[in-house]
Order: structure tokens, then sequence, then C-alpha cells
């Protein structure tokens, strides 16, 4: 009996260790996996929306990504009317393709430009729900970038870049639903009772860019209209983390289906620009745009149009203190070229890591994430280190926090500066009084958003 239990025992547990662990086709299994640790490490992602939709980059209250359907669905005056203004009367979405030139794309500079930013990781939009392919697929024989416009696989020339000259992991947006295209209309139609563009179209794109690319993420769009279960998601997924190329490093989100985001998958993206506030349970994103509307060029942007640095921040802080990373998109031009405006907010999010990134890479969130008192201050910490990351420069020569509690051996500093540790004193009604000295502008670690370090609290 002993015998029999321990050998069973035995070969389970040898089973598991030689096989590793198999997820099943099932909600639970495969929310059962872990997600990869580096993921939770670096914090920032930069996104980029770049299709035939580039080519119009004309958005009116509302994002470019969505024109043709804006136009031809919605029918929104505003493009109606931009498109009847600008274009003979036959013209169709399909003729945007052929300007959809890319003559400036230079992969290689992209790469130094999302590296300037400090991100860990990149993700591609592989296709969006247009349908048009950035890679040249063998299931979408005339609807891709090698076939019209560029005639270039631009996902594998990003690919080789960000591989070749970055540290930066390399992923990919991919859109399951196709708004236009016959197969899915059909299925909509049978009220997804009929599966022909899952299994003729979604899923072996899916597949091919796995295989061929082998993404360290696979982006999921596909929060409405059709269910998980028409995507065969889990079946999808249980491939991808069991056999497929990428399966042990692989993150996936949770856009896999009506009502899964926020509640299955990988990654919680919930909705776009997500920012709950506070600490949440689960490993969550916020996909953001640097263009407040829209998440493909829009040339009709003014400047106020654009997140200052100081917003971007804001949000970059909040996140991350309450256990999201930041995925931050930029929408390049038809042509291939990361705007300027673009590239100056990259840089400046990379020259702000490098003087504060030790409060946010590698961080785990604390007990408080804003302060009482201080409702613009946001913690992160680090072992025994912990973070306040001040979005105001104080307007007096004291900085009251209520979360940090010294004990006799605390030292307060501020990352990047060179001067003394900051005097405070412990006031009788709890918390910390710091004295800001006054430091001259050129001693001045950065611009925006300082972080005082806080060594030895009681409560760290
Ligand atoms: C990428 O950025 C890091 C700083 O975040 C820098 O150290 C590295 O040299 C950059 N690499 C390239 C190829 O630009
Ligand atoms: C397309 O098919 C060809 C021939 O079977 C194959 O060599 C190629 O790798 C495939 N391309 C993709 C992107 O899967
Ligand atoms: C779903 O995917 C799994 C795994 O790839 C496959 O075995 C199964 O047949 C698929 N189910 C349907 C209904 O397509
Ligand atoms: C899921 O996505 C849909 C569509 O984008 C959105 O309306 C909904 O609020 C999201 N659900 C949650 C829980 O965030
Ligand atoms: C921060 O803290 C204040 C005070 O505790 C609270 O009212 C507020 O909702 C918190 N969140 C944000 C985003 O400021
Ligand atoms: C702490 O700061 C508050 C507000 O700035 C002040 O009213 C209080 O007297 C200070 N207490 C100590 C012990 O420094």
């Amino acid at each position: 009996m002993t015998w029999l239990f321990c050998l069973s025992t035995l070969v389970i547990l040898s089973t598991i260790f030689v096989t590793g662990i198999r997820y099943e086709p099932n909600w639970a299994s495969i929310d059962s996996r872990p997600i990869p640790a580096w993921y939770d490490e670096g914090k920032l992602g930069i996104f980029i929306h770049f299709g035939v939709f580039s080519v119009p980059s004309a958005g009116f209250n509302s994002q470019v990504g969505w024109f043709w359907y804006y136009w031809k669905t919605l029918k929104l005056p505003a493009y109606v009317d931009f498109m009847k203004n600008n274009y003979r009367s036959d013209f169709t979405y399909a003729d945007f393709a052929k300007d959809f030139t890319a003559e400036f794309f230079d992969a290689n500079q992209w790469a130094k430009i999302l590296n300037s930013s400090g991100a860990d990781y990149v993700v591609f939009t592989s296709k969006h729900a247009e349908g048009f392919t950035n890679w040249p697929s063998n299931i979408s024989f005339n609807w891709n970038s090698m076939a019209l416009g560029p005639k270039r696989d631009i996902v594998g020339e990003l690919m080789a870049a960000i591989r070749g000259k970055t540290k930066l992991h390399f992923g990919l947006y991919h859109c399951l639903y196709e708004w236009f295209n016959p197969l899915y209309i059909r299925d909509k139609g049978n009220n997804w009772q009929t599966r022909d563009f899952v299994t003729k179209k979604a899923l072996p794109g899916l597949y091919e860019i796995v295989k061929t690319y082998k993404p360290d993420i696979v982006w999921s769009d596909g929060d409405y209209e059709a269910p998980d279960t028409y995507w065969n998601s889990t079946g999808f997924l249980a491939w991808l983390y069991n056999d497929s190329p990428v399966k042990d490093i692989v993150v996936t989100n949770d856009r896999w289906g009506i009502g899964a985001n926020c509640t299955h998958g990988g990654v919680w993206t919930c909705r776009d620009r997500y920012l709950p506030g506070k600490l949440q349970a689960h490993k969550w994103v916020n996909a953001m745009t640097i263009d407040r509307q829209s998440w493909g060029f829009r040339r009709n942007a003014d400047l106020s149009q654009y997140l200052t640095i100081e917003e971007i921040l804001a949000i970059f802080v909040q996140t991350v203190s309450c256990g999201g990373n930041m995925l931050m998109n930029v929408g390049p031009q038809k042509d291939g070229i990361i705007a300027p405006i673009f590239e100056e907010r990259l840089g400046q999010l990379g020259q702000w890591l490098s003087v504060n990134g030790d409060a946010i890479r590698g961080t785990r969130p604390w007990t408080t994430q804003n302060d009482t008192l201080a409702p613009t201050v946001w913690y992160t910490k680090k072992s025994n280190m912990i973070y306040a990351i001040v979005l105001n420069w104080p307007k007096t020569d004291t900085l009251r926090l209520a979360a940090p509690v010294p004990s006799t051996s605390t030292r307060v500093g501020l990352l990047g500066y060179t001067g003394e540790p900051f005097q405070y004193t412990n006031p009788s009604t709890g918390g910390i009084n710091i004295t800001i000295p006054p430091i001259p502008v050129n001693k001045m670690p950065c611009q925006w958003a300082w972080v005082l370090t806080f060594t030895n609290l009681q409560n760290a």
C-alpha cells in the first residue's frame, strides 16, 4: 500500500518534471499559468499602430485605426464628409493601400528611437481590424505589405532590427476580427454558429506570425462581438503555452473574446487607457496613447492633443505604483517616419528613467500607493528600499508625508542627487516631515517627477 503510494507519487512527480505542465484548452487551466517574470521587471512597453489607416491619418474626435468602420459602418458625418470632399466618389478603402508607401521606413532607426525611451518591449500591429497584414501572409495573398504599399515585410524587418540592435523584447498585436471580411460577416450573420473566418483566416494568421516571428508577446484584440468559443481562444492558447516556439517566454493579454477582458488570459488590459488608481490583484497593463485620441497617426492633431511629458509621467508612475505596466502608443506616418513629437516624448521618458529607473524597474507595489497627505506622491518598493515619486515639487521647504514611518536609522535621499541626505523630523501625529534643501538648478537630477528614497523605514 505505502510502496504503491510512493511509487505512484514518484511517477506523477517525474511526469510533471519531465514533461512540464501541460495547459488544457479551458480558462481555468489557461488562467493558472504564471506570467513570465521578465514582463513585470521593466514596466514599460511601446505600442506601435501602423497600417493602411496611416494613409488617411485623419481622425475627428476619434481614432484613426477605425477609419474604415467610422466611414462605412457608422457613417460618422465627419468621416463621410472628409471622403466626399477629398476623394473621387468611387474611392474605396482598399485604394488607400497603394499610398501606404513607407519609403522612409528604416527599422534600425525605429529601433534606436524606441530604445531611447528606456522601454523593455515593443508591441507592433501585425494586423489591425482592417485585415491588412504587415507581413507577407500566405493566407492574405493580396491584402498585405508585400503585395501592396510598402512591398516589404514590415514585421520581419522590425523584428530583425529590434532583436539585432537592442535588448527590447519584440511583441505582436493581432486583431482577431476583420470588420469587412466576407467570411467574418457571414459568421456574424449566422450568430457565430459557423466558424469559417476563424478556421480559414484568423487562426491560421495567428499561428503563422507565432511560428515565423516568435513574438515574446501575443497581444490579442477582440474584446467585443464574438465569444471566445467562436475564436477557440483557449485552444490556441493551450498550443501557445504547451507547444509553440515561444511557450516559456510568451506573455499574452486578455482580449480573447467578448467578456474575456479583465477576466481571462495573461495580463489584463481591461479597457483602453485603464488606470484604476488603486492596487490590483492581477497583473495589468495600461495601454494608452501619446495622441490623446488616436492610436494611428493623426495629421489633424495639434500640439495640445499630445500628452505632455509631465502627464505621461503622472500616468506611468500611478500605473506602476498600482502594480501595472504601461504600454505607450506611437503612430508612425504612412511614409514610415516617427514624427519628432513622438520621438521627443520617448526620449524624455528614457532620460527620466536613466535617472529614476531604480524607482521603476524591478519594483513591486508597496502597502500604500499614494499618500493620504500628498495624493500626488506615489510609492514603489524594491527589497527594503521605499521610493516616493513626487509629481509636484513641494511649494514650501517641508514635505509632510503620512505613509513612511522612520526608524532611528532611516535615511532620506533624492535619486540622482549627490548632496547630503535630507533632514527630517517625526511628527507626533505620525508620518514624516522632510526638509527640502535649496538645490541649485544645475544640481537638480531631473526636471519632472523627483524620487525620494527611504532606507530602514519601520514599515518597509
Ligand atoms: C538602448 O538604450 C539604453 C539605455 O536605456 C542604452 O544603454 C543602450 O546603449 C541603447 N542601445 C542602443 C543600441 O541604442
Ligand atoms: C508561406 O509558405 C511558404 C511555402 O510553403 C513558406 O516557405 C513560408 O515560410 C510561408 N510563410 C509564412 C509567413 O508562413
Ligand atoms: C481548438 O483548438 C484545439 C487546439 O489547437 C484543437 O485541438 C481543437 O480541435 C480546436 N477546436 C475547434 C472547435 O476548432
Ligand atoms: C472590455 O472591453 C469592452 C470593449 O472594449 C469594454 O466596453 C468593457 O468595459 C471592458 N470590460 C472591462 C471589465 O474593462
Ligand atoms: C490618492 O489618494 C487620495 C487620498 O488618499 C485619494 O482620494 C485619491 O483617490 C487617490 N488616487 C488618486 C488617483 O489621486
Ligand atoms: C510637520 O509639518 C507640518 C506641516 O508642514 C507642520 O504643521 C508640523 O508642525 C510639522 N511637525 C514637525 C514635528 O516637524
